[in-house]
């Protein structure tokens, strides 16, 4: 079975005193079990995060990465360091990096072999903007995306990869993909990887879905045969509204 799951991104917000308020308030709250739920904070909270997770089951994944070890690359953080402090999930490919800081798709690809070499798992993310939907281009876009990301990597390693759909155009701005055209694309990235990696690989892999989820909304979308989750923004920095979103399902 697939694995559900909840992973708030907690993107540039927060210092660590209110990040480890945040933090607490989550644990204090009635998380589903059933549900694998993962926070990733910003780079700074990882080491203390980690000490406070240890006895519990959440998870805790990085926003970023480098691809390499160590290096002359001011300002990075490699995998390795991630790994050091107990990061066991790295969010790669989101949209923000690829607008902001010109992530391609093959630099992107270099961070999901090292982050799968390192024995850590890949959220990577993929989406349309509005006119690549508006002009119908959105299947190709996500085949791209997808192809130029994953599959350099084997059956293994893929499997342990978690895949987001983020419409770009849902991400941080209330406007949410309805349910049928999530499941579209969602059944959509399915059928790419089941026509390369066969459908036991396709099948296993949890897709989550991104973009303006929320207590009000999540219900209707993961209960929807090809999506496995959540990658969550907004409603992810309120620990009632993450623990809500565990029991979405
Ligand atoms: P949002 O962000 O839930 O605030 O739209 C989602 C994301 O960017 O991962």
């Amino acid at each position: 079975m697939r694995q559900k799951i909840v992973a708030g991104n907690w993107k540039m917000n927060l210092d660590l005193d209110e990040g480890k308020e945040l933090l607490i308030n989550i644990l204090d709250t009635d998380l589903n079990n059933d549900v694998l739920a993962i926070v990733a904070p910003p780079y700074i909270h990882l080491n203390s995060f980690k000490r406070i997770l240890s006895h519990t089951n959440i998870g805790l994944a990085a926003q970023n990465c480098h691809h390499q070890d160590s290096g002359a690359y001011t300002g990075e953080i490699s995998v390795k360091m991630l790994k050091s402090v107990g990061v066991e999930y790295v969010i790669l490919g989101h949209s923000e990096r690829r607008e902001y800081f010109q992530e391609d798709s093959l630099a992107i690809s270099f961070k999901v072999n090292t982050v799968v070499q390192n024995g850590l798992r890949p959220i990577y993310c993929c989406g349309e903007t509005l006119i690549e939907r508006q002009d119908g281009e959105h299947f190709k876009t996500i085949a791209k995306q997808i192809k130029q990301g994953l599959f350099n990597l084997n059956e293994m390693e893929l499997l342990n990869c978690i895949i987001a759909y983020e419409p770009i155009w849902a991400i941080g701005t209330g406007e949410t993909a309805s349910p049928a055209q999530a499941q579209e694309i969602h059944a959509f990235i399915r059928k790419t990887i089941a026509q390369q990696y066969g459908d036991l690989v396709a099948n296993n892999i949890s897709i989550l879905y991104g973009g303006s989820v929320k207590p009000a909304n999540a219900q209707e979308l993961f209960n929807c045969p090809d999506i496995d989750g959540g990658l969550i923004g907004g409603a992810a920095l309120d620990a009632k509204s993450f623990a809500t979103l565990t029991h979405s399902f």
